[in-house]
């Protein structure tokens, strides 16, 4: 994962916003080795909802009190669990997962939702690779400015 990554990434965003937060999904999923789920939850009632996803079905609905993608949007950061099953305040919606990479999105300065990467390997993301999925969100974020997902 570089540069060239994130030029394609960039390459995949249109005017159909669905279509755009899919292909990126998948774009990541099928580029970056042992990864086992990556989509996005968008905030609407004060719940999470599941967005467009590569990996096995996911919980479609969260509450903003619990699981990692919740603490993320709580504490606007970005927030990495090395190893899940090390925490009590994480949702299995896939048994495979064993690291959790949450980044937050904004819209007006406000976060909107998250960007939620799995991978099936305790500790999977180095250093380098959270800095170029924070680009990632940057670019999905300044996206998201124009283009929201919820209504
Ligand atoms: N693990 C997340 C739930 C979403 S799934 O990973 C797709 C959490 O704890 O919020």
């Amino acid at each position: 994962m570089n540069g060239t990554f994130l030029k394609e990434i960039e390459a995949l965003f249109d005017e159909n916003v669905i279509g755009s937060l899919a292909n990126i999904a998948s774009a990541i999923y099928h580029e970056v080795n042992d990864l086992n789920w990556v989509g996005y939850y968008f905030i609407k009632d004060r719940y999470l909802y599941l967005g467009p996803f590569s990996g096995k079905v996911a919980c479609s609905i969260l509450t903003l009190d619990k699981g990692v993608c919740a603490k993320a949007v709580r504490d606007r950061s970005v927030t990495y669990i090395k190893d899940v099953h090390a925490i009590e305040d994480h949702i299995a919606c896939d048994s495979a997962s064993a690291s959790e990479l949450v980044l937050p999105l904004y819209k007006d300065k406000k976060v909107i939702g998250v960007l939620d990467i799995d991978a099936p390997i305790t500790d999977r993301f180095t250093e380098f690779e959270i800095e170029l999925f924070k680009d990632i969100s940057s670019m999905i974020s300044t996206y998201l400015e124009a283009h929201p997902p919820l209504s």
